[in-house]
């Protein structure tokens, strides 16, 4: 062995001696021990926040029928209660969202309700209708609109998806009460006759009267 090939083991053990001093260290040393528990408890806080928060957003659009949260817009809302005017009673708007339209029907006194698959925005809507006084008069439920009976509703609305039209308009067919006022926004159902259409491009909405044929039939045939 040469003089020189001896001085590199040598720096090659005093180094390798040194990183397993440290490796030792690090491992007892409590002050890098509780830093690092720190930053796996941010960054573990700080991902389970972002997916609590995220994930009601997200899951919509992975369901068969994508309905994700985008607001009626201001002209949108106007056109439906253009349409619904001279009406009254009880209203739902299927799929809330934020709570705006029920928060609107509120203001011109319907008795309001929203349903709401996304969590955060129910209890969004809950504290805007408290601080803007509105909460005797609106509920807003955390529920899936396929699984909530609108027999009940004088007035619906809908702002929902071209694919789940059809679907719907099944579902309103067997459980509203002839008579009753549906509002259809952006997307209109497939069979059923608009009484009105109000607006133009992605802030239209359609008027129908549930079962307006039969009750046309029936006063024709029983006029008073
Ligand atoms: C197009 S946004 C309409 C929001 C509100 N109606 C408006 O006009 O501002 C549709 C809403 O329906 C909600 N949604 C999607 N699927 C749902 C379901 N199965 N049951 C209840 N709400 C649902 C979404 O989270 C979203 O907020």
């Amino acid at each position: 062995m040469t003089p020189d090939s001896k001085t590199v083991i040598s720096v090659l053990d005093d180094d390798s001696i040194l990183s397993s001093k440290n490796k030792t260290n690090n491992v007892n040393n409590p002050e890098l021990t509780k830093r690092g528990l720190i930053l796996l408890g941010t960054f573990g806080g700080l991902f389970a926040g972002i997916y609590a928060v995220a994930t009601p957003f997200v899951s919509p659009a992975l369901r068969r029928i994508c309905l994700p949260f985008v607001p009626a817009t201001p002209l949108q809302i106007q056109n439906v209660f253009t349409a619904l005017t001279k009406q009254t009673g009880s209203l739902i708007d299927i799929g809330s969202g934020d709570g705006r339209i029920v928060l609107d029907a509120a203001r011109r006194g319907f008795k309001s309700s929203g349903v709401e698959l996304n969590y955060w925005l129910v209890l969004y809507s809950r504290y805007t209708a408290w601080k803007n006084g509105l909460s005797s008069q609106v509920s807003f439920f955390r529920k899936d609109l396929w699984k909530t009976s609108l027999s009940q509703y004088d007035n619906v609305i809908i702002f929902g998806v071209e694919q789940m039209m059809p679907k719907l308009e099944e579902k309103l067919d067997k459980e509203l009460v002839d008579g009753r006022h549906v509002v259809a926004c952006r997307f209109p159902f497939p069979t059923w006759q608009p009484e009105k259409t109000i607006g133009t491009g992605v802030d239209t909405v359609w008027l129908y009267i549930k079962g307006r044929e039969k009750l046309d039939k029936d006063n024709h045939n029983n006029p008073v």
